[in-house]
């Protein structure tokens, strides 16, 4: 628990908002924003599952290492990179639409515009191609050249309970656009505990439709490929989260604890209320954590190809 802890309380450190800079660009790339933009937007109208992929990897980059790209980097014969770890495999989704915004960049200005901040603007991009409100992004990271998949550890876990979360989770109606696996949530459908196999914390009739939409195969696990989506609105980004959890319908115990304290229960129910509120304190959350430990000046690298460290 500590890590996680220690990776939240730095989230809400404003001492950390110090080296980056709105349009640090302005001068070496004029067009690297516009030119991500287009990229987001072009791969979601094809897609609209890669606004809530951008959105999470950004998350995932940043709470391993810092923001700094890590989450990028493939794997290779020698290392089992971030996104083979614990909370990543198979899960994240993106990486092509970061590829083909860094391969116009290199074109337009070589060796200038660092994966990390491609990551930062296009998350921010994606929340308003789904509806939520943008933000100034505060740019000039630096991209790092180690990525473990054993350090995917520090990502929080589904079955948290709201102590280990406490600190990020009253803002993390992140979860109110995309999907997850079936296996991330089905402890609470088929063997929460021995008294009582369904989390009674949970709808039962929300129960009953996860279960027709995650059902279990003969060996008695749900199939690791089968997802669904997050809420009953999963590409629009608004306050429904919100609203699902007062209804018992969060989809992860980490999302229904926040029901379990007063505090945090009387924000689910401000935000449940007030779309306008949640958005912009979900923006300002969002500024913060893409500052996280980052690398500035003349630390790491600008890496030429999103996916590996420079040779
Ligand atoms: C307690 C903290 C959190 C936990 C336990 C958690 C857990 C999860 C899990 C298990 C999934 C499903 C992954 C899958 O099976 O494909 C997911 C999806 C997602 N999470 Fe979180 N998450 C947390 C916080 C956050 C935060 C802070 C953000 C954004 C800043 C975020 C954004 C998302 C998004 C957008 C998706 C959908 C991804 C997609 O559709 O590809 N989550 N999360």
């Amino acid at each position: 628990m500590f890590p996680i802890v220690l990776a939240l309380t730095l989230i809400f450190s404003s001492q950390l908002e110090a080296e980056l800079q709105v349009n640090f660009y302005r001068n070496t790339c004029p067009n690297a924003e516009l030119i991500i933009r287009q990229e987001v937007q072009r791969a979601y109208f094809r897609d609209r599952g890669i606004a809530p992929g951008l959105v999470r990897m950004h998350f995932h980059d940043c709470f391993v290492r810092g923001c700094d790209g890590s989450v990028l980097i493939k794997s290779t014969p020698g290392n089992s990179a971030e996104e083979d770890g614990p909370s990543n495999a198979g899960s994240l989704r993106g990486f092509e639409v970061i590829e083909s915004a860094k391969a116009r960049l290199e074109q337009e200005c070589r060796g200038v515009v660092s994966c990390a901040d491609i990551l930062a603007y296009a998350a921010r991009d994606s929340i308003v191609v789904s509806g939520g409100l943008g933000w100034d992004v505060p740019a000039g990271r630096r991209d790092g050249q180690i990525s473990l998949a054993t350090e995917t550890i520090d990502i929080p876990a589904p079955f948290n309970n709201l102590d280990q979360n406490l600190q990020a989770f009253a803002k993390k109606g992140a979860h109110t656009i995309g999907c997850s696996h079936c296996s991330q949530f089905s402890n609470r459908l088929y063997n929460f505990s021995p008294a009582n196999s369904q989390d009674s914390t949970l709808d039962p009739l929300y129960a009953m439709q996860l279960k027709q939409q995650c059902p279990r195969g003969p060996n008695g696990n749900v199939d690791p490929n089968a997802v669904v989506f997050m809420n009953f609105s999963p590409t629009a980004f608004e306050n429904s989260y919100y609203v699902d959890v007062l209804r018992n319908r969060g989809l992860f115990t980490s999302d229904q604890t926040l029901t379990t304290s007063p505090d945090t229960l009387s924000e689910v129910r401000d935000y449940a209320r007030n779309n306008i509120q949640w958005q912009t304190d979900f923006a300002d959350a969002m500024i913060k954590m893409s500052q996280v430990e980052v690398l500035t000046g003349n630390a790491g690298e600008i890496r030429l190809n999103c996916r590996a460290i420079n040779p």
